[in-house]
């Protein structure tokens, strides 16, 4: 047996696979977002801990079997989020997530001192406001008292992991999200950190996804009931460990995947690729291989933002029924999910989403049915981008919330104009975390040979034609919204 941790941005899962590759037990607990100000977006380190603890002891409390089976246990993490500790390792101030904002002076304030240019030879990335450098610059800025203190910077799930092992690591994959990390070297770029003006020493030792770090603690093993003896293995990026999770090991795989935000990533396995930093170009969890990904950075969260605001104490089922009867194109109502600003291809933390054709006659469903376009048509922007680099996308697997409903997964091969291949399990973060336990563990001898067992296809969707030109049509339009409402909020 072996446990995958998501550390998501609203809940932590944690599941038990065995060699088989099934999905014995999941637990999950959730915890909220600290929005102190507009653009702000933090979480309590402390927090994760205690509910990851929490959500694990109930997991070996349903564990029938010797808890000595388990093997190992590894982790996907929500990327970005600068986590400091001082020299004791304790926590200096709350996370700032991948979904704060703040930063803006901050991006402009690298490409001054790096350059734009050599920023993307190193890094291979634009310097984006949820990145972790700029927010290590705002701290730097407005909170210098607490940088002083600090001795060591990590991301979400390296905390989670040093709390429990005591080890202090990073993975390359997650380090890719730094911009600090020479992507294609997979080394700290001195030249960065001297021109910006960060210590070195700030970085942490670096890892392989699937490298062995060392045992849990005692401690940890009293409070949760697993064994001492339980090997714990570096983990990944929430979207590498998705990527491993649904089988996107090899050269013309394309994974779509919406969580609260929405990626569509496609494997690489050169270095030396290069989109000018048009989408993300990040190191794998699979050693020595790369992905390139565009971001929608409210997806899943601009159906839940529309739940919670008019639909409070409903289900999602409840929500979405009878999404399927209404027509492509949610009768004339089209919405673009900006609602925390956007990411691909905009890269702009300002804009805001919006309702656009409302009508008399217009239904609660048909608003949502506008969501869920408007999301996929964000997600078909970055697909684009792809295309016109020259990769063949014809076929997308897709996970997450998005794959839960049979008429999104429709709309996802409608717009995106390919199939779409949805998996026997959604939740690919947590089962590519569990893949690098079973790999790191020697269960299998690659990730691809535990993906053959791990990540089984349960059904296809193909592009419908009459619908894929109207969704092509309703596209053009789309784009158009950016250009015409971009000057809303200047
Ligand atoms: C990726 C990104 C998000 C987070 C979500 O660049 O910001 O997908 O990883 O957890």
């Amino acid at each position: 047996y072996v446990i995958g941790v998501d550390l998501g941005t609203s809940a932590v899962k944690v599941i038990l696979m065995n060699e088989k590759g099934e999905v014995c037990n999941e637990v999950s607990k959730s915890y909220p977002l600290i929005q102190e100000k507009s653009g702000y977006s933090e979480q309590d380190p402390n927090e994760w801990v205690e509910k990851t603890t929490a959500a694990l002891k109930e997991l070996v409390k349903q564990f029938n079997g010797e808890v000595t089976a388990i093997e190992g246990i590894s982790f996907s993490g929500q990327m970005h989020g600068l986590v400091l500790l001082d020299g004791e390792k304790e926590v200096l101030r709350h996370a700032i997530l991948w979904n704060d904002t703040r930063t803006t002076e901050q991006c402009q304030q690298i490409y001054s001192a790096v350059g734009e240019k050599r920023l993307l030879e190193i890094t291979k990335n634009p310097a984006l406001e949820g990145f972790t450098l700029p927010k290590l610059l705002w701290v730097k800025q407005y909170e210098s008292e607490i940088l002083e203190k600090a001795s060591v910077f990590v991301l979400p799930k390296d905390y989670l992991r040093y709390k429990m092992s005591g080890q202090i690591h990073m993975d390359y994959s997650d380090a890719a999200g730094t911009l600090l990390l020479n992507v294609a070297d997979k080394s700290w770029s001195a030249e960065i950190c001297d021109l910006v003006g960060i210590d070195k020493s700030l970085c942490p030792p670096l890892v392989e996804s699937h490298e062995l770090v060392g045992t849990i603690t005692e401690s940890f093993a009293a409070e949760t009931g697993l064994a001492p003896t339980t090997k714990v293995f570096a983990g990944g990026a929430d979207n590498a460990c998705g990527a491993i999770g649904s089988g996107i090991l090899t050269d013309g795989k394309t994974l779509c995947s919406i969580g609260t935000s929405g990626v569509v990533l496609s494997y690489e396995e050169t270095k030396d690729r290069n989109f000018d930093g048009k989408v993300h170009y990040f190191n794998h969890g699979q050693e020595d291989a790369f992905y390139t990904m565009g971001v929608t950075l409210a997806a899943g969260y601009s159906l839940s933002w529309f739940k919670d605001t008019f639909a409070k104490d409903e289900a999602f089922e409840s929500l979405l029924e009878g999404l399927e009867k209404v027509p492509v194109g949610a009768n004339g109502l089209l919405f673009t999910p900006y609602l925390v600003g956007e990411r691909t291809p905009h890269a702009d933390a300002v804009i805001r989403g919006s309702f656009i054709g409302m009508d008399a006659s217009h239904k609660r469903i048909d608003f949502a049915r506008a969501v869920i376009e408007g999301i996929t048509f964000s997600l078909n922007e970055s697909i684009d981008i792809f295309r016109e680099s020259g990769k063949t996308i014809d076929t997308i697997i897709s996970i997450g919330g998005g794959a839960k409903n049979e008429t999104w997964l429709q709309i996802q091969a409608d717009v995106f104009n390919a199939k779409i291949v949805k998996l026997s399990s959604e939740q690919g973060p947590a089962v590519g975390a569990a893949m690098l336990a079973a790999y790191g563990s020697g269960l299998f001898n690659s990730l691809q040979e535990c993906a053959e067992v791990f990540t089984a296809e349960e059904t296809s969707y193909e592009p419908i034609p009459e619908n894929v030109d109207k969704y092509q049509q309703l596209f053009k339009l789309y784009k158009d919204v950016y250009e015409k409402t971009k000057d809303l909020n200047e």
